[in-house]
């Protein structure tokens, strides 16, 4: 059974119809941000029925009750423009970029740094968000890394073989799963499944080296392509399917149970 055609509890209509996780939508009730016919409430797994006349508002806004599409993009996120949703000190948000071509209660998977560019999936899904966000799930992330020094190629190719056998830094081990060097100019290109903070400056780093330029051209399946920064498409149907199949599989694996079961 869908989880809205009938009744649902409360943080999973929220983790619908916002596209948060699951933990996100525990702490907005939680933390009584969540209204349901005007009134907060703060339990989460409050039952409420489709067509019973419910009214739902997460911080004032309103929210439907009614089944929404499960939809997944690609942004490229341009070089300066920082990944949150809202920041006092920076008017230049992926959330403000976001609410500017009309996107409400989209979020994304991965951050970026503010200086790095590069693919961003955008979806609605809580789901696809949680499972292709937690590092437990492993989804690969391909980077295209320019650096400040000219180096021959193959001290690069040389780093990149150790950090495949991984670096210890700041009392973690930082290690990618592949990487090669192209010339000309010189660029290296890294695959890695974790997700740890600046983690490929940090390798580059360890190494003596200042990366210049990083552009994120893939996250798992899914391709940077020919997009433009700042520029935002639609996955073809059959990726997104296979997308959102793949992020319910996940959970359901992991025993966590997907929005779409209850
Ligand atoms: N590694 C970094 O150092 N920065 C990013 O933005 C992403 C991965």
């Amino acid at each position: 059974m869908s989880a809205t055609t009938d009744s649902s509890k409360l943080f999973r209509f929220l983790q619908q119809q916002a596209g948060v996780s699951r933990r996100k939508a525990l702490a907005l009730v939680a933390s009584g941000e969540v209204a349901v016919n005007g009134v907060a409430v703060t339990d989460p797994f409050l039952r409420l029925e489709v067509g019973a006349a419910h009214r739902l508002a997460l911080r004032g806004h309103p929210l439907s009750l009614e089944p929404r599409e499960s939809r997944i993009y690609r942004l490229y996120k341009p070089a300066g423009t920082l990944c949150s949703h809202d920041d006092p000190f920076c008017g230049n948000t992926v959330g403000r970029l976001l609410r500017a071509e009309g996107f409400l209660g989209y979020s994304w998977v991965g951050r970026l740094d503010q200086d790095a560019e590069g693919l961003l999936l955008l979806s609605n899904d809580g789901d696809v968000i949680q499972a292709m966000s937690h590092p437990r799930y492993e989804v690969t992330k391909e980077y295209r890394v320019w650096l400040g020094e000219s180096v021959p190629a193959r001290d690069v190719e040389r780093a990149l073989h150790k950090m495949v056998q991984g670096i210890d830094d700041e009392g973690e081990t930082l290690r990618i799963l592949e990487g090669r060097a192209e010339s000309r100019p010189l660029c290296a290109v890294v695959v890695l499944a974790e997700g740890r903070k600046h983690e490929v400056k940090r390798l580059f780093t360890y190494f003596g080296y200042t990366v210049r330029r990083l552009v994120r051209v893939a996250v798992g399946p899914v391709r940077l392509g020919n997009l433009a920064p700042g520029d935002c498409d639609r996955l073809p149907r059959d990726e997104e399917d296979s997308l959102l199949r793949r992020a319910r599989q996940l959970l359901a694996e992991a025993g966590e149970t997907s929005d779409r079961d209850l």
